[in-house]
């Protein structure tokens, strides 16, 4: 089953009530939370972004994918552990060296929150391979993170093909999340190698409808 989650980082507004609602209703599968620090990446979401997910915590139960791109991956997951959302996703390239990605790991499962990790377009995949056995997710960006409205780069189709493989060989029971340019056609690329999780901004929030928009992406 291919699951969407709705980045909120086109909506650039205060008040989002409304959009949540209407976005539940399109049957979105998750909101995805894009935290910026101005120093992983050069903007500053951090405010918005704790915005946003109170009021998503208040008004519905559409689980939350958090995504940080941030330096100081405790600090940040501390904030969002205590929110309780249901999964929160850091970068491989935050972190020195492997005990502190084995430390966020285990520092956000022990809190019963799901673990993802995250890589650059630039980064190679092997890097990821050594945590496989503890995470939930790989989330595979399809653009430089940093801002929504970018296209995708062609040369993740093989990346996400090569994780598919790996896991399946080795038995590693992974979600494969894909963040950047998703729209109707490269989302059908994405899932044909065998991504099972939608991240996609600008495409549903500037449709017309989103629940049309929703659709499309799964198909
Ligand atoms: C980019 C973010 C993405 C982005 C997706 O740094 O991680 O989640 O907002 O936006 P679109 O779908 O517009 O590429
Ligand atoms: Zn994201």
């Amino acid at each position: 089953m291919v699951e969407i989650a709705t980045s909120l980082l086109s909506l650039e507004k205060e008040d989002i009530v409304q959009d949540i609602y209407n976005l539940e209703v399109a049957g979105t599968n998750y909101f995805h939370i894009d935290v910026m620090d101005g120093k992983f990446v050069k903007r500053d979401t951090t405010e918005i972004m704790r915005k946003y997910t109170e009021t998503i915590k208040q008004i519905t139960s559409i689980p939350i994918d958090v995504h940080l791109m941030v330096k100081d991956v405790e600090a940040y997951s501390k904030a969002y552990i205590d929110m309780e959302v249901k999964n929160i996703t850091f970068h491989i390239e935050s972190c020195k060296n492997e005990t502190e990605i084995l430390k966020h790991i285990s520092n956000i499962k022990e809190n019963n929150i799901q673990v993802g990790l995250s890589l650059k377009p630039q980064t190679p995949l092997e890097t990821i391979y050594p945590y496989l056995p503890y995470i939930h997710r790989v989330l595979v960006m399809s653009v430089e993170p940093g801002e929504g409205g970018q296209q995708f780069i062609p040369e993740t189709i093989e990346k996400i093909r090569e994780l598919n493989k790996f896991a399946y060989e080795n038995n590693y029971d992974i979600n494969i999340e894909v963040d950047g340019g998703m729209n109707e056609k490269t989302a059908k690329e994405v899932i044909e190698v065998g991504a099972n999780m939608i991240v996609a901004g600008s495409y549903i929030i500037h449709s017309q409808n989103y629940k049309e928009a929703i659709e499309s992406l799964k198909k």
